[in-house]
């Protein structure tokens, strides 16, 4: 019988994170839910089935050490973490305020690495690992107004080929997909800041800052990244490590 996986998804109370949850639930693995918002975490648990909710936040490294302890106790180790968690502040960096470049560039770079950290010594010991990494199309190229963000993505694929390199030798791979514009809350949330920082409407902002010039010429599904996040850990991948993965639609 196959053994079931257990599976740490970061920020999958909504969004891509959850679809990525479903996708690995789907698979008849157990998820565990990391995410700052309890009452959603329990929620999309509770949809899966196969699932726990934690209240985690990701940039504190006592309350990664905790939800993580607490999957060790409850599962016995930690085989895949899906590194999702992410926020976006859309400003120019002349103006751009120095608590909300810590927070964007805490949660989604240190966030990566505290959730990474505490989940490789169980992976090292049972020789098996599957580290994922949501960056973004973001991690390779620039966009203006999103300086922190786009900073910590571009990180986020440095961390994780660096674990990807020492831990190839311990059954570990760790690889980073980078998604083009995908319709989750996130990017609803900045098209109307952006639209005010041009004097554009939504519509323009949105085929200016989030569509461009992609070649599908439309928002991507969650579902279309969580396909290549359940590859990367399947028996198909076990040689694919330290790679940045495009799924961008076309850039
Ligand atoms: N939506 C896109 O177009 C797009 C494109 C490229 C990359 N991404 C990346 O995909 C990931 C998921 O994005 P999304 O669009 O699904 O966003 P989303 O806003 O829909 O979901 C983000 C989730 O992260 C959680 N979260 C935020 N801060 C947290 C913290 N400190 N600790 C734990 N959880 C926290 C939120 O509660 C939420 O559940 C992000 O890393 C994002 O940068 C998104």
């Amino acid at each position: 019988m196959k053994k079931q996986r257990t599976v740490v998804i970061t920020g999958a109370a909504q969004g891509i994170g959850y679809s990525i949850a479903e996708a690995f639930s789907g698979n008849g693995d157990f998820i565990a839910i990391f995410d700052l918002n309890e009452e959603a975490a329990i929620s999309a648990a509770g949809k899966l089935g196969n699932a726990k909710g934690y209240k985690v936040n990701v940039a504190h490294e006592e309350s990664v050490k905790a939800a993580m302890d607490q999957v060790m106790a409850e599962r016995g180790t930690v085989d895949v973490v899906v590194n999702n968690a992410g926020l976006q502040f859309i400003s120019p960096t002349h103006e751009f305020p120095e608590e909300k470049w810590d927070l964007v560039v805490d949660v989604i770079l240190k966030g990566t690495f505290l959730v990474t950290k505490h989940a490789l010594p169980a992976m090292r010991e049972q020789k098996y690992g599957r580290i994922i990494t949501i960056s973004s199309g973001h991690g390779r190229r620039p966009d203006q107004y999103k300086s922190a963000y786009v900073a910590a993505k571009y990180g986020q694929i440095g961390f994780t080929n660096v674990v990807a390199m020492e831990n190839a030798k311990f059954g570990i791979t760790a690889n980073s997909i980078l998604p083009g514009p995908t319709r989750t809350a996130l990017i609803e949330k900045q098209l109307p800041v952006l639209a005010e920082k041009d004097g554009s409407t939504v519509e323009e902002a949105l085929n200016k800052h989030i569509l461009g010039g992609q070649w599908l010429g439309r928002l991507l599904e969650p579902s279309e990244i969580a396909a290549t996040a359940l590859f990367l850990a399947s028996d198909g991948a076990t040689a694919i490590t330290g790679e940045a993965i495009g799924v961008t639609g076309g850039e």
